[in-house]
C-alpha cells in the first residue's frame, strides 16, 4: 500500500497497477507509445520511468506561500518522464514533439535557468539543479553528473491551474534521482522541488509539489508547512468534485509579474505595515515576510481568548490598513527604505517592482487571513458526525466564500471563471470556485455523486457548448474539459518491463 508521509520514501513500483489502478490497461497503451517515441529517438528502451500527477485545490488559496496549511488532491492526468543514462548532456524530448521541440542543456548542475525564454526544458532543469542543491544543503557527496536521455509525456492541461508544472517538476526530479542512485524522503522531494520550481520565475508557495508527491488514492490531504507535512481528508460519502477548465489560459510562469508574484509582494508589504501599525520598528518590519508571522503581534494586541482567532487578524487588518492602493513611495516612507533595496538580490521581486507602482495591501490580506480559516473549518466538517447532506451543504457554503473572495479580495479571478462558477451553480454545484493560482484555468465543483451525469451534461450546454459552436474546441474533447475526479496516487518511480 502507499503510503503519504512527508518521512516515506518515494514510492517505487514495477507495476502500473499501483498507480493506475482501473485505468491500467489504458495507461499500458500510453506507455508503450511513451517507450515507442524513445526507443526512435535514442535508439533503446528508457532504464526507468517517474511520473507525478496533477491535483486540484479544494480549499485555501494563495495561502500557501504566507505559511498556512491548504487541502488539495492528487489528479489522475500525470506527467511521465521516461529516462536512460547515455551521452554527456541533458538531451530532453517530448511525445509532442511539434508542441515542446526537444532541448539540449548541459550536465552542470550550476547552469543559470534563462527565465527571459520561457522555454518548457526549463523545468527539467530546475528540477535537475534542485537535485543537487538539495545534496549540498545537507552536506552529501554529489555522485558526478550522467548525461541524461529524457522523454517527456504530460495529460495535466497547461496553463489550467491543475499544476502540470509541478507535475513535470517533481517526475524530473525522481527520474533524475533514480538515475544517480540518490535516495530522499517524499517530504524533502516535495520541499527542494517547491524551491526549485522558482528557478521558473514564479515565486510559488509549496502546495503543488507536496500533493504531486504525497498524494494517495481516495483521500485528499491536508498539507501544512515548515516542515511540509500531509495528513489525510476523508470526503464524505457521496462526494464527488468535478473540474472544469474555462478555457482561459494563465500561464503562472509568463504573467507572474502582473499576477502571481505581484501579488506574493502585496502580502509582504501587507505583513511590514501592519507589523508597523502594531508597534515593531521598521528594522523588524522589514524582516517579516509572512501575514502568519503577523499573528503573534495581533494577538499582543488584542488580549483576550479570541485574540488569536481569524475574526482578531480580520478586525486588525481593518483598521490599521487603509482601504485602496498603496504607492510605492508611501510604503518607501513607511518602511524607511527602497523597495528595491528590501528586495535585493530577488530577481523576481524586481521585476514585480519594475512592472508595478502601487499595491493593494488590505483586499490581500483580509483574503489571506479569511482563507487560511476555511482550511481547518473545511477539514472540520469532513471529519464531524454530522449528516452528509448537512457536512455537503457547509463544505459547499465554505468552497462559494473562497471564490468570492478571490474574485473580490484576491483578485485573481477572470470574466471565464466567474461565468463557468455560474454555470456550475446553475447546474446543481453544491459550492463551486476557481481553483490553482486563476486568472483562468479550472473550477471545482462538489456534486453529489448520484447527480453528477446531470451535472455535467448542464455545464456542457451552459458553458461548453458555445465553444463548440465558435469551432474553439471539438465535442469529442469535452471530456479533457470537466471531469468528475477522486483522490488519485501521488509520484512515484516505475521500474517496468513493457
Ligand atoms: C499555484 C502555486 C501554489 C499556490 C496556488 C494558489 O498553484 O504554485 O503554490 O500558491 O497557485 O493557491
Amino acid at each position: 500500500m502507499p503510503t503519504g508521509g512527508a518521512g516515506d520514501p518515494i514510492n517505487v513500483y514495477s507495476e502500473l497497477e499501483p498507480v493506475y489502478g482501473d485505468a491500467t490497461e489504458t495507461a499500458r497503451r500510453r506507455y508503450e507509445t511513451i517507450k515507442a517515441a524513445f526507443v526512435e529517438r535514442f535508439g533503446s528502451a528508457p532504464e526507468a520511468y517517474a511520473r507525478s500527477p496533477g491535483r486540484v485545490n479544494l480549499i485555501g488559496e494563495h495561502i500557501d506561500y504566507e505559511g498556512y496549511g491548504v487541502l488539495p488532491m492528487a489528479l489522475a492526468v500525470d506527467t511521465v518522464v521516461a529516462v536512460r543514462r547515455g551521452c554527456d548532456q541533458l538531451v530532453v524530448c517530448n511525445v509532442d514533439a511539434a508542441k515542446y521541440p526537444e532541448k539540449v542543456f548541459s550536465v552542470d548542475p550550476a547552469q543559470e535557468v534563462d527565465v527571459g525564454k520561457h522555454n518548457w526544458g526549463n523545468y527539467f532543469v530546475a528540477a535537475y539543479k534542485g537535485v543537487f542543491e538539495h545534496l549540498a544543503e545537507k552536506g552529501q557527496q554529489a555522485p558526478a553528473p550522467v548525461g541524461l536521455e529524457i522523454m517527456v509525456h504530460g495529460t495535466v492541461p497547461t496553463g489550467g491551474g491543475l499544476s502540470s508544472s509541478a507535475a513535470i517538476v517533481c517526475a524530473s526530479a525522481m527520474a533524475v534521482m533514480r538515475m544517480h542512485g540518490i535516495e530522499f524522503t517524499k517530504g524533502e522531494v516535495a520541499e527542494f522541488t517547491a524551491r526549485a520550481e522558482r528557478y521558473v520565475g514564479v515565486t510559488s508557495g509549496g502546495m503543488d509539489q507536496a500533493i504531486s508527491i504525497m498524494g494517495m488514492p481516495g483521500i485528499a490531504k491536508l498539507v501544512e508547512f515548515n516542515p511540509v507535512r500531509a495528513s489525510d481528508v476523508v470526503l464524505p460519502e457521496g462526494t464527488v468534485f468535478v473540474v472544469a477548465n474555462s478555457l482561459a489560459v494563465s500561464n503562472k510562469a509568463e504573467s507572474a509579474t502582473k499576477h502571481y508574484n505581484l501579488r506574493v509582494v502585496e502580502c509582504r508589504l501587507a505583513a511590514a505595515a501592519l507589523a508597523l501599525a502594531l508597534g515593531q520598528s521598521r528594522e523588524e518590519a522589514r524582516k517579516i515576510i509572512t501575514l502568519k508571522e503577523v499573528e503573534p503581534l495581533i494577538e499582543a494586541k488584542y488580549s483576550g481568548p479570541k485574540a488569536s482567532t481569524s475574526g482578531a487578524q480580520l478586525a486588525a487588518v481593518q483598521e490599521l490598513l487603509h482601504d485602496g492602493a498603496y504607492s510605492t513611495g508611501e510604503i518607501e516612507e513607511l518602511l524607511g527604505t527602497k523597495l528595491t533595496d528590501l528586495y535585493e538580490g530577488n530577481a523576481s521581486a524586481l521585476r514585480v517592482l519594475g512592472a508595478n507602482d502601487s499595491f493593494e495591501l488590505k483586499k490581500r490580506a483580509l483574503h489571506v487571513y479569511a482563507e487560511k480559516q476555511r482550511v481547518p473549518d473545511f477539514r472540520d466538517v469532513c471529519n464531524s458526525g454530522a449528516p452528509v447532506d448537512e457536512k455537503m451543504a457547509k463544505l459547499g457554503q465554505l468552497m462559494d466564500e473562497s471564490h468570492a473572495s478571490c474574485r473580490d479580495l484576491y483578485e485573481c479571478s477572470s470574466v471565464e471563471l466567474d461565468a463557468l462558477v455560474q454555470v456550475n451553480k446553475g447546474a446543481g454545484a453544491i459550492g463551486s470556485r476557481l481553483t490553482g493560482a486563476g486568472w483562468g484555468g479550472c473550477t471545482v465543483s462538489l456534486v453529489r455523486q448520484e447527480d453528477v451525469d446531470a451535472f455535467i451534461e448542464k455545464v456542457k450546454e451552459g458553458y461548453f457548448q458555445g465553444l463548440v459552436a465558435a469551432g474553439r474546441i471539438k465535442a469529442e474533447e469535452l471530456g479533457e474539459h470537466i471531469f468528475a475526479s477522486k483522490p488519485a496516487a501521488g509520484g512515484a518511480v516505475l521500474n517496468l518491463r513493457l
